[in-house]
């Protein structure tokens, strides 16, 4: 049996949802997590820990679909101030320091050292890579839209113009780009709503393949 909500469940109603819709931790479903990084107007480092994100491409580029921005945070400054940013997706091995940076997030910080990771610099964007990433994908703002009007944060949408994948990674023998080595996923908590109590806590998480397409 299905159960559907359009209302905000009975048991959710004290839930602390952190500025998230309620129906995300009902139906769960996880995205890509990745660190994204620019400069300062003060030259320093800007590194910002991301999820929400698709991926898609055609015969014009490939582009990152960025769903949520903080209108409040120094990546939404910087991306307008230069207008080029570096999306790097870290293993499960990077994850601590590179949320070490929301701890380094002062307009002061010189946030990638700070957490004890390398800043590299990019090849065709005014931004640094993070060298302990395996994928880095160097990108320029395309637009921007709020979802709907008033929204907190803001969709937006980077042409990737150059990728960096660490070569171990592109065997899919080794690293690879999935698995317990390969790109993380954010998952919120799957809370049951007919019974939920306590606190939400989210989850990191990493995909696994389950079959070849080609076996239809
Ligand atoms: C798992 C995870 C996912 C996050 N996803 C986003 C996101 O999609 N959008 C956003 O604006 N902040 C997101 N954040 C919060 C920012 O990383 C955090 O507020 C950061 O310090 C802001 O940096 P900034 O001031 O340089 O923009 C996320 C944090 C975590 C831990």
């Amino acid at each position: 049996m299905k159960r559907a909500y359009d209302a905000l469940p009975e048991s959710m109603k004290n839930m602390e949802m952190y500025g998230f819709h309620w129906m995300e931790f009902v139906v769960q479903i996880p995205s890509p997590l990745y660190i994204i990084t620019s400069y300062k107007s003060n030259g320093l480092t800007n590194a910002c820990m991301q999820s929400w994100t698709t991926f898609t491409g055609g015969k014009n580029g490939f582009y990152a679909i960025v769903a949520s921005v903080s209108k409040y945070g120094h990546l939404y400054q910087t991306l307008h101030e230069t207008g080029e940013a570096v999306i790097n997706f870290m293993s499960a091995e990077f994850y601590d320091k590179c949320m070490a940076t929301i701890r380094h997030n002062g307009f002061d910080d010189d946030e990638i050292a700070l957490a004890g990771l390398t800043a590299v610099k990019a090849d065709r964007v005014h931004a640094p890579m993070i060298g302990e990433c395996f994928i880095n994908l160097e990108c320029r703002v395309k637009w921007e839209k709020e979802i709907a009007a008033g929204d907190d944060s803001v969709l937006m949408c980077l042409q990737v113009v150059k990728a960096h994948i660490d070569e171990r990674h592109l065997d899919e023998n080794d690293l690879g780009r999935t698995g317990k080595t390969g790109i993380l996923y954010n998952i919120h908590h799957p809370i049951d709503p007919e019974r939920f109590s306590g606190a939400a806590h989210d989850y990191l998480g990493v995909i696994e393949k389950i079959r070849d397409y080609a076996e239809y």
